[in-house]
């Protein structure tokens, strides 16, 4: 097996990551690791934008408001406050680095409605390009600094002497490599895959999420998924994201026989948090009928979302002013229990970004706050990364024995989504939870495996599907209340006195 050492090794290369390779690039020697290519990740397809309270009117304890109203008040207020907080400052610093926020006649930001924002305050790029405008500048500052690894998909992490020392990667042709280093920091992004319909890249598995849990760290809040309302159908194949900014300009969700499918359900319309408009479509659609996002109405729909207008060039959608959507998987809320460091339970192994629980989200993350969170949160780490002393005082010992490969009677993937679907989707119950359990717990000799290295590539991706899923499922079971993400029809009520604040946190196996 190769060995590589380094300073630091970053796994994921969305915005999250690369901000914390901006960070600690001039002082450490960065490794960063990525499953496919460099710009691949769910960051470069973030439409809407990034939250900051920077318009005069507006003020961090708006944006913390809404921020907890939106999180069903699970949200750690620590956490949460430094997010809103550094958010206006970290903007300057981007701009600083190259991104070019879309701006008014007056030259001020141009500022975006999305749900449950009390006001405009999400700032945007190249009109709904975001995520892309964000990541390639972050990419033009960091590429020459840094040791990028692409095609290689991370095993496992290397516990030694109570600390992580590294992580097993293999490459294309399944070569396996440790990284040695004195920091490890997962920025693996979300689990999206697990569903069938999802905003998410084809690389977002839960691969961090299951490292970490394998590492012995504390998973929390895996309950929490958010579905976001409309993901584009056509043909009953998903398209891909139309961005809620599209409702912030006026877009209205209707029915198959015209009426405004979000009159009377909530006080906000279409601009309500993402779990209550993703229900009521979910119900329409479960009856097969088709909810349409009327876009009819605004203007200059092609120059403010060009992304959005080249997704459906071809479709004939824009010419009709009507797009079919329905909900789908687009982020957890849950993750790898950090603190506001981005330090994880286990020494030297970090999180930052979606596969992170900061607890910033609470049970349900408001609109375009995870570009914010993976820049605030990149920094917090940094700082700790760069105030740590020197760590590695002797050399790793590697005495890994790689069993021969046999054959495994592992699901698809396509089976392990009809099971979330089903079973632990947008509305659940008891009975359907117990029978995801029971579905993930027949794989569970294979799965909790002490060693996956034998593993080719692809059956290591389906062990992380199947601990994820397994993961979400039993702190779906556990939580019999609905808040947020996690709908419970048959514990349709947010119980405050039970529940509010208390978190399900996983360790190795066992669920407190
Ligand atoms: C969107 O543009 O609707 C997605 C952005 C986000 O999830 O914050």
């Amino acid at each position: 097996m190769n060995v590589m050492k380094t300073d630091v090794v970053i796994i994921g290369s969305g915005l999250a990551g690369l901000m914390t390779a901006y960070y600690l690039c001039e002082k450490y020697n960065v490794a960063l690791v990525t499953k496919t290519k460099l710009a691949h990740s769910n960051s470069i397809l973030a439409q809407g934008g990034i939250a900051a309270a920077v318009a005069k009117e507006d003020h961090w304890k708006n944006h913390f408001q809404d921020t907890v109203v939106a999180g069903g008040y699970h949200n750690e207020k620590k956490a949460t406050e430094l997010l809103v907080k550094k958010g206006t400052t970290l903007i300057k610093k981007l701009v600083e680095i190259g991104v070019s926020f879309d701006r008014d006649e007056k030259n001020e930001f141009s500022l975006g409605m999305e749900g449950a924002h009390r006001v405009r305050r999400v700032l945007h790029a190249g009109g709904d390009a975001t995520g892309k405008v964000m990541v390639e500048s972050v990419i033009a500052n960091v590429l020459s600094k840094i040791n990028v690894i692409e095609d290689s998909t991370a095993y496992d992490l290397h516990v030694e002497n109570g600390g992580c020392r590294g992580v097993y990667i293999k490459d294309l042709n399944e070569n396996l490599c440790f990284i040695e280093a004195d920091h490890v920091i997962l920025a693996t992004g979300g689990i999206g895959q697990l569903y069938k319909v999802t905003s998410n890249c084809k690389e977002a598995t839960g691969d961090g999420i299951t490292m970490a849990y394998r590492a012995g760290a504390a998973i929390a809040d895996m309950e929490f998924i958010q579905f976001h309302p409309t993901l584009m159908m056509v043909g009953g194949n998903c398209l891909g994201l139309i961005s809620e900014a599209v409702r912030g300009e006026g877009a209205k969700l209707v029915t198959e026989d015209g009426n405004y499918l979000m009159q009377g359900k909530h006080q906000l319309e279409d601009l309500a948090p993402r779990d209550i408009v993703a229900r009521e479509i979910f119900k329409i659609r479960q009856k097969s009928e088709t909810v349409y996002l009327d876009i009819k109405n605004i203007r200059n729909f092609k120059e403010r979302f060009p992304s959005i207008t080249n997704m459906c060039k071809h479709t004939g959608v824009l010419e009709k002013g009507l797009i079919s959507v329905e909900p789908g998987a687009h982020f957890i809320m849950g993750g790898i229990k950090v603190n506001e460091n981005g330090e994880t339970t286990v020494k030297n192994l970090y999180a930052v970004g979606e596969c992170a629980n900061t607890g910033v989200h609470g049970a349900n993350r408001l609109a375009s706050n995870s570009l914010l969170e993976a820049v605030v949160f990149a920094e917090q780490l940094a700082k700790t990364i760069l105030l740590a002393r020197k760590q590695r005082s002797y050399d790793v010992k590697l005495n890994v024995k790689v069993p021969s490969s046999v054959l495994l009677n592992l699901p698809t993937i396509e089976q392990i989504q009809n099971v979330m679907d089903r079973y632990v989707g947008i509305i659940r119950n008891e009975k359907d939870l117990k029978r995801a359990i029971t579905w993930f717990n027949q794989f569970k000799n294979i799965y909790e495996e002490q060693n996956h290295l034998h593993l080719s590539i692809h059956e290591k991706t389906i062990c992380n599907m199947l601990i994820v899923g397994n993961l979400i499922a039993n702190a779906s079971l556990k939580r019999n209340e609905s808040r947020g993400g996690h709908y419970r029809i048959d514990f349709p009520k947010t119980n405050d006195q039970r529940w509010v604040g208390f978190k399900n946190v996983s360790v190795n196996g066992v669920l407190f």
